[in-house]
């Protein structure tokens, strides 16, 4: 075991965290204030590579492991979450679902573009009533021989608008459960599809998060992911991996709190001192510093387990479960540490306090981690 980082590893890092610095934090306290989505540095973080970094270079991919998308999705979030949430679904829940488990034919159509970037994807599982319990789908997908007939709502659909292709799981079968459950390739443009009105959000702001409503939607049988009924399993192997993207996303929340938080304390005077001599701030960050550490390692092991191929559904739910509190432990600590100038937009970590919630709560809330890890416990 050893716990050095290659140098395209570090390589990788670098370009994310430059990018992150140049190209995402000029803006991106208007763009959480307007709700803007952060178009033109998606487009330029498809251009080089961030949003297929994981898939095979025969189809248009970058061809790099989970423990480089990790590095990366540490460095783009602790600047921008709004803009990592994207390169997270494009990457791990559209991309991955696509390359893994779709035919040569949806590869070439879909995936193709998806991973240059020249197209976004967005991934439908969530619905009024099936948020934890995602197995209760009420959107349905009738059989009806060459086509699917897609009625029903999707809720807190990321990319919901700025998306061009959507994975949207239904229920083809309610007698048979999950068994029944397929998993379609919509496309935006397909009559009887429409995307409802963007939510109004606490934090994540930049991204895009709609109901989506489709209408006798007339898809196409080959545009099913898998055998007929393989759309739960579906779901949950790529969330498994989704979960890895949103582990480093709240790893790069809390770090990137936790950085400007250590540079404030050095900054700042009060009792003829620096606050970073005043035991109370140094607790605080020894705290910080040891949770991300842990966060961190758990991420780069999940990551490391799915690039061995080996199962990681448990280690992704322990890293999320784990980085998601830290995020959020870490992002309150900071915004104290900073005193009144913490409660302001200027000094952003109000803002990463405020994205450090999502990810309690999407791609499964630290409850549904809790209940994936402990069933592997207790097998
Ligand atoms: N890999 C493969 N198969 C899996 C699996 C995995 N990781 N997890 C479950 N399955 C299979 C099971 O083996 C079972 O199949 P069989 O019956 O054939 O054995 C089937 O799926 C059903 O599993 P369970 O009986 O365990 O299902 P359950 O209803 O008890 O609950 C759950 C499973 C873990 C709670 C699941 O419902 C879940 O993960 N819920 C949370 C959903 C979620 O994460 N939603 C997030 C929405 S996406 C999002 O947020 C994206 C975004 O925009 C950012």
């Amino acid at each position: 075991m050893h716990f050095q980082l290659s140098e395209e590893h570090l390589m990788i890092q670098k370009a994310a965290r430059d990018f992150a610095q140049n190209e995402l934090k000029p803006g991106v306290i208007e763009r959480d204030e307007h709700q803007k989505f952060p178009a033109e540095q998606i487009k330029k973080l498809g251009e080089l590579g961030f949003l297929g970094m994981m898939v095979d270079p025969k189809y248009g991919g970058a061809g790099l492991d989970a423990i480089s998308y990790v590095l990366a999705m540490e460095e783009l979030s602790k600047v921008d979450a709004s803009a990592s949430v994207v390169v997270s679904v494009n990457n791990s829940l559209v991309c991955y679902g696509l390359e893994a488990y779709g035919s040569e034919e949806q590869k070439q159509k879909y995936l193709v573009p998806l991973a240059k970037g020249e197209k976004i994807g967005a991934f439908c599982l969530s619905e009024p009533e099936a948020g934890s319990d995602a197995t209760m789908q009420r959107t349905t997908a009738e059989d009806k021989g060459d086509y699917y007939l897609l009625n029903g709502t999707k809720n807190w659909i990321t990319n919901g608008n700025n998306a061009s292709y959507y994975i949207v799981i239904a229920q083809t079968d309610p007698a048979k459960g999950h068994r029944g459950i397929n998993a379609l390739i919509v496309e935006k443009d397909m009559p009887g599809f429409q995307v409802g009105p963007k939510e109004n959000k606490l934090g994540i702001r930049g991204s895009d998060t709609h109901s989506l409503m489709f209408t006798d939607v007339k898809v196409p049988k080959e545009n099913r992911i898998g055998e007929d009924g393989f759309g739960f399993k579906f779901a949950m192997k790529t969330l498994a991996g989704g979960r890895i993207g949103i582990a480093a996303q709240a790893l790069g929340i809390a770090s990137g709190a936790y950085e400007l938080a250590v540079a404030y304390s050095k900054e700042r005077k009060a009792f003829g001192t620096t606050i970073s001599n005043h035991q109370a701030i140094q607790f605080k960050l020894a705290d910080m510093a040891t949770e991300i550490e842990a966060a961190r390692l758990l991420c780069l092991k999940a990551a490391w387990l799915k690039d061995q191929k080996q199962d990681y559904a448990q280690a992704s739910s322990m890293a999320k479960l784990f980085a998601s509190e830290t995020a959020m432990k870490t992002t309150v600590e900071a915004v104290q540490i900073h005193g009144g100038y913490g409660f302001v937009k200027e000094y952003h970590v109000e803002r990463l306090m405020r994205d450090a919630k999502i990810t309690q709560i999407y791609e499964g809330t630290s409850e549904i981690q809790r209940i994936v890890i402990s069933r592997e416990v207790l097998k």
